[in-house]
């Protein structure tokens, strides 16, 4: 069993969230520009939690932040911890189940990938339609079953949903950033992929590759919040473009990074207006 524990974490910080959030926002590497246009109400460092896991990648930031955007509640995860850092999937998603804990009923995921399909550049913007998660170890496995009212087996046919694609879709229209819809898949990393890997992948259906999100979005899915994501492509998946380096790609993720919070925003002010 874990060391870490969803249930301590959350009682550890329960006195400190300063309201209950609709919705939830991971902000992956380099991407987390879009705080910036925020007021905070209140930060909370991942290293205050108790029986939290913590990130130990340079240049990931571990701050649950809350603040309030066109009157919509957010509470927003400044870096996210992977499983190439060491970490059990099953820890990966205790952040997951915290946000649950807080209120959440939906869950935006942000992410940087490389591209797999041709239309996929750098800079490019894909709002993830489906993931292929099978090379990465399940969270659900010996979980227990009471986070899920005793339910064991999750369905996953419908994990990003389609209104909420519609909303990504629109917001990234009306910010005129152009955008595209995809297949991500999710590998441990951290080594990235041979040239001969992901011509597989292609085959397989996946457009673009990443290192997280997935596990995320299957975990919330069965928790019953609402998954949308949107990848940030920083590179050409290997075999497709030049070397790979982390530099790359996070000073790739740091130039888009803004398009990404245009996109989020207005998707707010969408989100807003379906709700009435
Ligand atoms: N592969 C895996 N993870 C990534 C990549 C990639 O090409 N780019 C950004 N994250």
């Amino acid at each position: 069993m874990s060391e870490f524990s969803a249930q301590i974490a959350y009682n550890s910080i329960k006195d400190r969230i300063p309201f209950r959030p609709e919705v939830g926002i991971i902000l992956g590497s380099g991407l987390g520009d879009f705080v910036k246009t925020l007021n905070p109400v209140a930060t909370i460092p991942y290293r205050e939690i108790e029986g939290f896991p913590v990130s130990t990648v340079v240049g990931h930031a571990g701050n649950y932040i809350f603040a309030e955007y066109n009157g919509i509640k957010l509470v927003i995860m400044q870096g996210r911890v992977h499983y190439y850092e060491g970490y059990d999937t099953k820890d990966v998603v205790i952040p997951i189940i915290v946000m649950q804990k807080m209120g959440i009923k939906t869950l935006m995921l942000s992410n940087s990938a490389g591209g797999i399909s041709d239309d996929l550049n750098v800079g490019s913007m894909m709002i993830i339609s489906d993931h292929i998660a099978s090379f990465v170890p399940t969270p659900f496995r010996g979980v227990d079953t009471a986070l899920f009212d005793g339910r064991q087996f999750h369905d996953m046919s419908d994990v990003y949903k389609q209104e909420l694609r519609d909303l990504l879709r629109k917001a990234a229209e009306d910010s005129g950033i152009p955008v595209s819809e995809g297949v991500y898949i999710q590998l441990t990393g951290p080594q990235y992929e041979t040239p001969a890997e992901i011509r597989a992948f292609k085959k397989m259906g996946a457009d673009a590759v990443g290192m997280s999100t997935a596990i995320e979005a299957m975990f919330a899915n069965a928790l019953g919040v609402n998954v949308c994501g949107i990848s940030c492509i920083t590179n050409k998946a290997a075999g497709l473009g030049g070397k790979l380096s982390h530099e790359d790609v996070t000073s790739a993720a740091d130039t888009n990074a803004e398009k990404l919070s245009r996109i989020f925003l207005r998707f707010l002010e969408l989100y807003k207006d379906s709700l009435s």
